[in-house]
């Protein structure tokens, strides 16, 4: 049996013995049921159990005891719910950056919907020529690649619609604790704990695909972090003081994003924004937003209904499409 052979096999036996969790399978009944030998269903329970399954394996028995939290397709496609994205998906080890190789994909033809994850990324990018700290086994890196068919112009409130779907599954875990930064953190108690970088390919009013990087800080401890992001960066593990696993996160902000990209296709942030409203740090607070060389500095007062952040300035009102927000006085203070 080749080894293409065998890790088929490995993946129909799964799906099976992960039935009945916890419950014996007789190995002679999987061969009959599977059409191998009882020796080639040895073998695919022992590539499982190098792809991290817990599988207790007796002379005549196969027990599945449990899944490990891995960003493998097998395990990102059991129990994904979705109907558009992720139903193409490619899963890596360790990449430069998820974000490049969609857009690789995308130049290649791949399909609306389309993923692409890594469990480690080496140059994990962020906005503004920044790094995205990627190290292995903690987060989530996913870029999904999009081929909407709306005008350039609406491309914008993409981030914004992207924040929500991940807000919203990340207080499934923290049910109060999360808040938007506009345009595109998502911050627990203050700490950024995920980011969001929308790249755009697109000419004359029209848009080739855009591809949406979501970076989530998940398992890390205190310490995991570099010093100079340790002040402001946060990770579900520390809010929550366990850990979570990251397939089920992913899981779920897969099925929100499909279902508020759905939405924002036909009415753009219209039936998400008092969410938008909701979620936000800003609104409310004295900010300065610098674009460029340029910065403005006033008071955040609304997210219109294109996602971009509207100031209060010397009574007057401004909007502000992108930039890099800094809160200068809280609420509170
Ligand atoms: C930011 O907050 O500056 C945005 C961070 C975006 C990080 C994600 S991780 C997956 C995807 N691949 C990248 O290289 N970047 C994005």
């Amino acid at each position: 049996m080749s080894r293409n052979e065998l890790e088929q096999l490995a993946e129909t036996l799964l799906s099976v013995i992960r039935k009945r969790s916890g419950q014996p399978h007789d190995i002679r009944k999987l061969s009959a049921s599977l059409k191998a030998t009882n020796t080639d269903i040895a073998s695919a329970a022992g590539v499982l159990a190098d792809w991290e399954y817990r599988i207790k394996k007796r002379k005549s028995s196969i027990t599945f005891v449990s899944a490990p939290d891995s960003l493998i397709d097998t395990e990102i496609r059991h129990g994904l719910k979705t109907r558009i994205i992720g139903k193409s998906m490619v899963c890596y080890q360790s990449v430069q950056s998820t974000n490049d190789i969609a857009a690789e994909l995308a130049g290649r033809g791949a399909e609306h919907g389309a993923i692409v994850t890594a469990d480690q990324q080496t140059k994990g990018r962020g906005r503004l020529g920044r790094t995205w700290y990627s190290p292995p086994g903690t987060g989530i890196y996913v870029s999904v690649l999009l081929r909407p068919r709306f005008t350039p112009d609406r491309a914008p409130g993409l981030a914004i619609m992207t924040a929500v779907a991940l807000a919203d599954a990340i207080s499934e875990y923290l049910p109060g604790e999360v808040q938007i930064k506009w345009p595109n953190d998502v911050w627990i108690n203050g700490r950024k704990t995920a980011g969001i970088l929308t790249e755009l390919s697109a000419e004359q009013g029209r848009i080739h695909y855009v591809v949406i990087g979501v970076g989530i800080n998940v398992n890390q401890g205190v310490g995991n972090f570099p010093e100079d992001i340790r002040p402001i960066a946060t990770s579900l593990r520390r809010a929550l003081k366990r850990k979570v696993r990251r397939v089920d996160l992913l899981h779920t902000f897969l099925l929100n994003l499909e279902k508020a990209y759905a939405a924002y296709e036909k009415s753009g942030l219209k039936s998400m924004h008092r969410k938008v409203r909701a979620y936000s740090a800003l609104i409310g607070e004295e900010i300065t937003v610098r674009t460029g060389r340029h910065e403005t500095r006033g008071r955040a007062v609304d997210i219109d209904l294109d996602g971009r952040l509207i100031l209060e300035v010397e009574g007057r009102r401004e909007a502000v499409t992108a930039g890099e927000v800094t809160v200068v006085r809280t609420k509170s203070s």
